[in-house]
């Protein structure tokens, strides 16, 4: 089944990437946006309810603020609460990011599981960063807010890393842009690199779905499949957008 989620505002929905704490609208709207968001994904059976921790989240959004170091991101504040809320809800054992950066859009997810919004327990979260010297940050914005090292980053091509990994990945976020020629071309090829050890259950994240749509193209058409992903949800609740799909 393929859907849409379309807030009425995404377009007029703007952040200043470089002021990613800035309240943007009053809470009671961005819950309401992400709450139709979560429905979607529910009637979709993508996740099975829409319950999360609302106390818990904005612990964890605080020390996101306290805490990171965030050169710049576009990850809006909607956007935090429907990455936070899915990992609550889906509550995957092992979790990879493709393409942190600074560890933002990683914690974003990794984040319901560690820390202050920490809600269940996880066994690997691992971002992966290609450059050393973000992946040296983001990882000690990491080591921050959770001192265990279940949550951990890797310096190392995102494709490489998937096709290594020991074991079952629960839900794969997808964030790299690639080299010059591909850009976010590689979410497909880092999708296929880790298809051996995706499940039925497995969940995929694919940040941009709306702004880089067109480079994605092979990846949404990949997802969009029945034969691959039996749901797959664009969700379009600020310029970027997720699509959200479940093997
Ligand atoms: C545009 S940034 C993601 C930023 C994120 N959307 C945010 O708002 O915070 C993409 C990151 O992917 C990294 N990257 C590119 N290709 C990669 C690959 N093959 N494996 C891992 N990381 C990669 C880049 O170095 C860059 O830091």
């Amino acid at each position: 089944m393929v859907a849409e989620y379309r807030a009425d505002d995404w377009h007029s929905y703007h952040m200043d990437y470089r002021r990613p704490h800035d309240a943007l609208e009053p809470l009671e709207k961005e819950m309401q946006v992400v709450n139709e968001a979560l429905n979607v994904l529910r009637e979709t059976g993508i996740i099975p309810h829409r319950e999360y921790d609302h106390q818990r989240f904005l612990a964890f959004r605080r020390a996101v603020a306290e805490e990171f170091e965030i050169p710049w991101t576009a990850i809006t504040p909607r956007m935090q609460r429907l990455l936070y809320a899915i990992n609550a809800i889906v509550q995957p054992k092992v979790m990879i990011a493709a393409g942190v950066f600074c560890g933002n859009t990683f914690i974003s997810n990794a984040g319901a599981a560690v820390g202050a919004g920490a809600c269940y327990t996880a066994e690997d979260l691992v971002g992966v960063e290609i450059k050393p010297e973000e992946a040296e940050r983001a990882e000690r914005n990491v080591r921050r807010l959770d001192p265990s090292g279940v949550a951990r980053i890797v310096a190392a091509d995102a494709v490489d890393v998937v096709a290594r990994y020991h074991g079952p990945i629960d839900l794969l976020y997808l964030d790299a842009d690639g080299d010059g020629r591909r850009g976010k071309g590689i979410y497909l090829d880092i999708v296929e690199a880790a298809l051996d050890k995706l499940h039925p259950g497995s969940v995929l994240l694919a940040h941009n779905s709306v702004n880089c749509a067109e480079m994605l193209r092979h990846d949404l058409d990949f997802v969009r499949d029945g034969s691959h992903c039996r749901a797959s949800v664009n969700v379009i609740l600020d310029g970027e957008g997720l699509e959200v799909s479940l093997i």
